[in-house]
């Protein structure tokens, strides 16, 4: 059902980027882990989405260097599914780091969806290691904040997003554990 974004994935990460394709492996099996909250549509197109968020990181992508931007408007050209674009282009609370980038405008092309899949797909990022591995918010975004130093305009960013991040970990953490599934939610 997914394979042909698993390629694609690779084909644009593995060589180039690989810890950032080991990265979105981790993430796309958290999102599978996931499933059972929605319905198989749905968890299909959460799993397509964490195999694709990062895609706009691909040297063969990124032409404004703001890589949700860059995936979304790749997928676009290949006439992926609009939900799928919106996914990509608003994952992990990006419109905030749009708007330190001057290209809010640029990615209002897309709405954020604002529903549960979302939330799991942002809570899926948010609890993989750049290596793949299981982590907790926190430690993820300080991971974040000493990978790219205190100037960089992503350290900024991602202090500013961490409510709206937590936040839509938190929820997703909730439904798991009312679905009975608390084990995958620490
Ligand atoms: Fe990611």
């Amino acid at each position: 059902m997914v394979a042909w974004a698993f390629e694609l994935a690779e084909h644009l990460l593995r060589e180039p980027l690989p810890r950032r394709w080991v990265h979105v492996q981790g993430v796309a099996d958290r999102a599978r882990s996931v499933s059972v909250l929605f319905s198989t549509d749905d968890a299909t197109l959460l799993v397509e989405a964490a195999v694709l968020h990062d895609i706009g990181y691909s040297p063969a992508l990124a032409l404004t260097g703001f890589h949700p931007l860059d995936g979304a408007r790749y997928l676009r050209e290949a006439t992926s599914p609009e939900r799928l674009c919106a996914l990509v282009a608003h994952h992990s609370c990006s419109y905030l780091e749009a708007r330190l980038r001057g290209l809010s405008k640029e990615l209002d092309e897309w709405g954020d969806e604002e529903t549960s899949l979302r939330d799991a797909l942002w809570w899926a990022d948010m609890t993989t290691t750049p290596d793949g591995e299981r982590t907790n918010i926190n430690d993820r975004i300080e991971e974040i904040q000493n990978r790219y130093g205190p100037t960089d305009l992503v350290t900024a960013f991602i202090a500013e997003a961490k409510p709206e991040l937590t936040a839509a970990v938190e929820r997703t953490e909730e439904r798991l554990r009312a679905a009975g599934l608390a084990h995958l939610a620490k």
